[in-house]
């Protein structure tokens, strides 16, 4: 069994757990939320995202949770699709993007009002940009294995459209199980063929825990050599826009699961819970969190 000894998670819960909440919840909640992950060992996270609030309200409070949030030692992201959020990016002195587009078009219709192919034209210019400025560039590959509307996504459209990014000069490449329908075959098969095709960029796992099959895919990505991974505090989230789509897998599941594994993440568990218990009171959706169970029901 080829495992690292040591992984590093990105905490998405600021941003992809809380844009799935309707009700509002108050900015200072947020920045509390921010700084307890934060002392919880959290070095890399998605702050919060550029995108409409008309889309999104929840993201509407991005400036303030930037000025009060940020630390520049540390890698903090914010989510954009488009020119608009980077020109607003140049604002604040963040200097990590994560840009996101879907493999599938239905799906960036609906989550961005445009094609694939679209974003692309729009976001290639914008990474030569931020690269000659000194920004590192993620770019979150939505869709990578399902799409709600379209069905099963091809490996030969995930690889083609990594391409154009890696070949523009973005840093990582995060790639998306969106509605958690991938398996650990297909999880393995895909990372393997990035890996070997992308090696001098970092590869991250994001996969939503739709249907349990979250932790199982993370150990098939560890195994094609996968040492990253977004993972959402109390397993919040999902993207409003992808039907049916609920929240990313656990931090404190993944951690736990490093852990027993004597796999290193620099992450303090119990604080992990800590860290819920601020946002705790405010969140409507239920949590998905195994490691968050065990705790409230016995204190262990
Ligand atoms: P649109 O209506 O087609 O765009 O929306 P538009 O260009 O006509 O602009 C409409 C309004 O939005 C205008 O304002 C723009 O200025 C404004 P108005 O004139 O009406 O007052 N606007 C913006 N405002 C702030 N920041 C911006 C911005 N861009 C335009 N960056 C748009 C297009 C992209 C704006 C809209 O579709 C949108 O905001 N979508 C957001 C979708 C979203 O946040 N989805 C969730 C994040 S992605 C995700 O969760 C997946 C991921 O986790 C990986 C995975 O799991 O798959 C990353
Ligand atoms: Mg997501």
């Amino acid at each position: 069994m080829q495992l690292p000894d040591q992984v590093t998670i990105i905490e998405v819960g600021p941003r992809d757990g809380l844009q799935n909440e309707n009700a509002l919840i108050p900015t200072e909640k947020k920045i509390q939320f921010i700084h307890s992950l934060m002392e919880a060992g959290i070095h890399e996270m998605e702050l919060t995202s550029f995108v409409s609030p008309k889309w999104v309200p929840q993201m509407k409070d991005a400036e303030d949770i930037i000025s009060s949030c940020l630390d520049t030692t540390k890698r903090h992201f914010v989510l954009t699709p488009n020119k608009k959020g980077v020109d607003r990016l140049y604002k604040t002195s963040c200097k990590h993007v994560a840009l996101f587009v879907g493999v599938s078009n239905t799906f960036n219709k609906k989550n961005i009002n445009k094609t694939t192919a679209e974003s692309v034209t729009e976001l290639i210019p914008l990474i030569h940009e931020l690269k000659e400025k000194g920004y590192f560039v993620r770019a979150c590959i939505s869709t990578s294995f399902y799409c709600p509307y379209e069905g099963k996504i091809s490996e030969a459209d995930v690889m083609s459209l990594c391409a154009h990014f890696v070949n523009a000069g973005v840093d990582e490449l995060s790639v998306a199980d969106t509605i958690g329908m991938a398996n650990p075959q297909q999880v393995f098969s895909l990372f393997t063929k990035l890996k070997a095709r992308f090696p001098h960029v970092l590869h991250t796992g994001h996969f939503h825990d739709t249907r349990g099959m979250a932790i199982a895919n993370i150990y098939a990505a560890l195994q094609a050599g996968t040492m990253r991974f977004d993972t959402s505090v109390g397993g919040l989230g999902g993207c409003p826009f992808a039907k049916g789509a609920t929240g990313n897998v656990a931090t404190e599941d993944v951690v736990f699961m490093m852990h027993q594994m004597g796999i290193n993440t620099n992450i303090e568990l119990t604080k992990l819970t800590e860290s819920l218990n601020v946002i705790r009171p405010f969140l409507t959706k239920s949590l998905n969190s195994n490691y968050d169970d065990i705790v409230q029901k016995t204190s262990l």
